[in-house]
């Protein structure tokens, strides 16, 4: 979490600083600060503040600077509250820092060096800037060198030295850094959205390295001294993609999005009408010689991860686990060269999925990733890459990466059921034929969206909210809940519909709204009385069904029709109307609906 800048070069740097945190701010949003330097002066200042970008943009509205340097920060709070103290830059003595990560041992570190006498936050990143100020004498890189060996933890930071002119400095450990040299001058951000104003080349810093940023050229060392050449990548996002495009939020937007997104994703991966992975280099070999399946991932990309799960067991017949990356490590995995372990992440950088990820492969798994942003750190520990082609997702919720994270596990399901002789080719090709259906549905589905507005009204007042329903139904329902509770502050929980009389039917009251879900036809009469159950406890009830056996509810339950696809498929209209709701319960409470309190798009503490 936490968005980092760093620049130097010949454009306004103020400027240059916060129309990048504006748009890094999603992966932190409790605070900002910037640290400018004036190259005619060399004067060097800090501004920042608790709040948003905007308030911080307000707080140095009238200061001036020439061009030079800087460094600024948004914050996503780990030690230490929310306050003007607390938040980035810090400085102590000739230091000044930004930091992103979680230094484990800052106590140890204050008490080993005595730096409390030096500290005026809670933060365990001004004990960084304490540390690297108590170690420099001149040398940045000595400096930095002893100060690494000495931090657990992760961090990407970045440093200015009062005494060393316009130069930015930085180094890490996990947490990402990515760095360009471009016409403008020489930047550092946490991630690829800030730089693509300037340029569409950029490198990622590797890990326990120097970066030097100097207006007119960058220099890359190990801790040694020993100079590395940054390897340069490119980025094939389209610039504008990142923008509102006339919606009130990203959310809509996005959501907006997916039909294209969807189309995106598939397009160049069927031949003959048959899915292909030769353009990304993806072998059939690897579903041929695995014996199991296990799929990684956190919140909404694990949700897709249970879907695939649900498709892999009654096509496949596969033995297939879903974990959440967090309790993975701790809970003795049976992983080994026989397992095909599918990552799956929208930013490339959740913490868990990466620190998984590397430990399935020390076991000897081979590692395919379903990833959004080129060249994340998950996609580069990873044997294998599918790439979403989602464009930007920069609302919080994930709503297009989820979607194409299915549309990737479909075609994986597809390749694996005919490269393992499970599906003919004509099975294979008529399967991916209703993939291909799947934008118009989801445009039918975001004709009708006003619908759906209607609905969001009766849940509007609800504190507490049930969803329920049967196979894939409540896989789609688990992804909802979370979308809505994330963004609506309504507490919401996904039930199995069987599950409910085993304990919580108890909460169902005349204030608490069910959701029900639909789609399957073979479980449709066990749902239709488990929904029963509900309303005659008083609940009110809003069915998303499938189109094709609606009139079974239709006048006795206030109904959304969800367009016909195969039953397999329907999660994709299904999740679209979920995301929906989710969004209007949102914009209809007032709320910022792209950051949601206490969230961050990217989660790169453990
Ligand atoms: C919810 C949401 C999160 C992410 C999760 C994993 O809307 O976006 O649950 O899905 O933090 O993030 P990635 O996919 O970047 O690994």
């Amino acid at each position: 979490m936490c968005g980092i800048i760093g620049y130097t070069g010949s454009e306004d740097v103020k400027a240059v600083l916060l129309d990048a945190l504006e748009l890094l701010e999603y992966r932190g949003y409790d605070s900002a600060g910037v640290a400018v330097r004036d190259s005619g002066t060399g004067e060097q200042r800090v501004f920042k503040c608790a709040g948003r970008v905007s308030d911080l943009r307000m707080l140095c509205a009238a200061e001036k600077f020439a061009s030079g340097c800087g460094i600024g920060h948004t914050r996503w709070a780990t030690h230490g509250g929310v306050s003007d103290r607390n938040a980035h830059p810090h400085q102590v003595g000739r230091v000044t820092l930004v930091h992103n990560g979680i230094i484990e041992n800052y106590k140890e570190l204050i008490a080993d060096y005595d730096l409390q006498e030096e500290l005026q936050s809670e933060t365990d990143t001004e004990v960084v800037a304490a540390l690297l100020n108590r170690f420099y004498e001149g040398e940045p890189h000595e400096a930095i060198k002893k100060t690494v060996a000495k931090l657990r933890g992760t961090f990407a930071l970045v440093v200015m030295f009062a005494d060393q002119g316009d130069v930015v400095y930085s180094t890490r450990n996990v947490s990402p850094i990515v760095a360009t040299l471009c016409d403008e001058g020489a930047m550092l951000a946490s991630d690829l959205t800030a730089l693509c104003r300037f340029t569409n080349r950029y490198f990622v810093v590797p890990e326990y390295h120097i970066l030097e940023l100097h207006a007119d050229h960058i220099a890359l060392c190990d801790l040694d001294g020993k100079m590395v050449e940054p390897e340069y990548l490119t980025v094939d996002w389209e610039l504008n993609s990142a923008g509102k495009n006339g919606y009130p939020f990203y959310m809509e937007k996005e959501i907006m999005e997916q039909p294209d997104a969807i189309e995106r994703t598939i397009e160049g991966r069927i031949r003959s009408g048959l899915p292909d992975f030769s353009a990304d280099g993806v072998p059939d070999a690897l579903f041929t010689d695995c014996e199991r399946i296990c799929i990684i991932a956190c919140g909404t990309a694990m949700h897709a991860g249970l879907v695939a799960q649900a498709l892999v067991k009654s096509i496949l017949h596969m033995h297939i686990e879903v974990e959440m990356a967090s309790e993975f490590m701790y809970s003795d995995p049976v992983i080994d060269e026989k397992t095909l372990v599918i990552a799956v992440s929208q930013s490339g950088e959740t913490i868990d999925t990466l620190e998984a990820v590397k430990y399935a492969r020390r076991r000897g798994a081979k590692c395919l990733s379903i990833i959004n942003v080129r060249g994340s750190s998950i996609a580069r520990e990873s044997d294998y890459v599918l790439y979403t082609n989602a464009g930007p997702e920069i609302a919080v919720a994930s709503t297009k990466a989820y979607t194409t994270q299915l549309a990737v596990f479909y075609l994986i399901v597809a390749r694996m059921a005919y490269s393992r002789g499970v599906f003919s080719a004509e099975e294979t090709q008529s399967f991916i034929r209703e993939l291909q259906r799947t934008p118009d549905v989801m445009k039918k589905i975001l004709a009708k969206r006003r619908d759906i507005h209607v609905v969001a009204k009766r849940v509007l007042g609800a504190k507490d909210l049930f969803m329920i329903g049967r196979g894939l139904d409540y896989s789609i329902l688990l992804e909802g809940s979370l979308k809505l509770k994330e963004v609506s502050y309504i507490h919401s929980e996904a039930y199995a519909s069987g599950e409910l009389k085993h304990g919580p039917i108890a909460l169902i009251t005349q204030d608490t709204p069910v959701v029900a879900s639909v789609t399957q036809e073979k479980l449709m009469s066990k749902e239709l009385s488990n929904i029963k159950e509900v309303r005659s406890r008083g609940a009110d009830v809003v069915v998303f069904i499938k189109e094709s056996i609606a009139q079974r509810l239709e006048g006795e339950y206030e109904v959304v029709k969800l367009p016909n696809m195969q039953d397999e498929f329907m999660v994709m209209p299904a999740s679209v109307a979920l995301q929906l709701l989710a969004y209007y319960v949102s914009a209809d409470k007032g709320f910022d609906v792209d950051k949601p309190r206490n969230l961050a798009k990217v989660v790169t503490v453990e």
